[in-house]
């Protein structure tokens, strides 16, 4: 069976819905995951949950390590994996509470760990990137959004920025000229270290804020997990109704 594994950002640091069976401690070629991975059940599979910045949100956005994350999902199981991020909305449409799963990625972080291909190769080894989510996925989370009646944007260009601040409005701005409709810190590396190990991936992504200069609200982290209480339950709405339709 194609063990399903949920990365929990801001705002999901645990998984109501999922009755937890036992906690595995990884150790990884690549130092400490972000926790113990969460291994039960929810909607009637067997589900891995990962809490990405850690079960007491200590783990800022450029501290995650990525590959340690990714490797001890797939050790234990994970085939498929389904990252929750809470995000900024750049595009009109993508307004506090809303969920989207976007298609692809603009990457602005630098200086993290960015592949499991840098030691011990016996030749260099480039990912295709053309398109950085498994689109089976994408499309299973966007027929469970159409079920379970839940308005959910289908496509989208995230931008990942380094953090861990905010953006000026100045950066939006030009975000927003790159073509990108959503902003995020933690969407990369993880994406492309997920498909150098052939994980099926997709993201989906939460609204918490309007992006830096077009809301009226002042970005706090106070007001970033207000808003983002509501849309973690319509993810886990969206949640339930997906894990029984995915491919057994
Ligand atoms: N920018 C970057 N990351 C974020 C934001 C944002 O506005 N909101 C939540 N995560």
């Amino acid at each position: 069976m194609s063990t399903l594994a949920i990365i929990g950002g801001t705002g999901l640091t645990t998984l109501k819905g999922l009755r937890l069976a036992r906690s595995e401690t990884v150790t990884t070629p690549y130092g400490e995951p972000s926790g113990p991975i969460g291994i039960g059940e929810m909607a009637g599979r067997e589900v891995l949950f990962l809490s990405r910045h850690g079960a007491a949100h200590t783990i800022p956005p450029h501290k995650v390590n990525y590959r340690a994350n990714l490797w001890a999902l797939q050790r234990c199981g994970a085939e498929q994996v389904i990252a929750v991020n809470a995000v900024g909305g750049i595009r009109a449409d993508m307004t506090p509470g809303r969920l989207v799963v976007p298609h692809q990625i603009i990457d602005y972080t630098h200086s993290r760990v960015n592949t499991f291909f840098e030691e011990g190769l016996t030749h260099v080894t480039h990912i295709d990137f053309t398109n950085p989510y498994c689109e089976s996925l994408r499309t299973e989370l966007l027929a469970a959004a159409v079920a379970s009646d839940l308005e959910v944007i289908g496509e989208g260009v995230y931008a990942a920025t380094q953090g861990p601040r905010l953006e000026s409005a100045a950066e939006i701005n030009r975000l927003e000229r790159d073509g990108c409709d959503l902003v995020g810190m933690t969407g990369m590396p993880e994406a492309a270290l997920a498909r150098e190990l052939g994980l099926c991936y997709a993201c989906l992504a939460v609204v918490a804020n309007m992006g830096a200069g077009r809301g009226d609200e002042a970005l706090t982290m106070e007001m970033i997990e207000r808003t983002l209480v509501g849309g973690m339950a319509d993810v886990r709405r969206l949640l339930e109704q997906v894990i029984p339709a995915l491919p057994a």
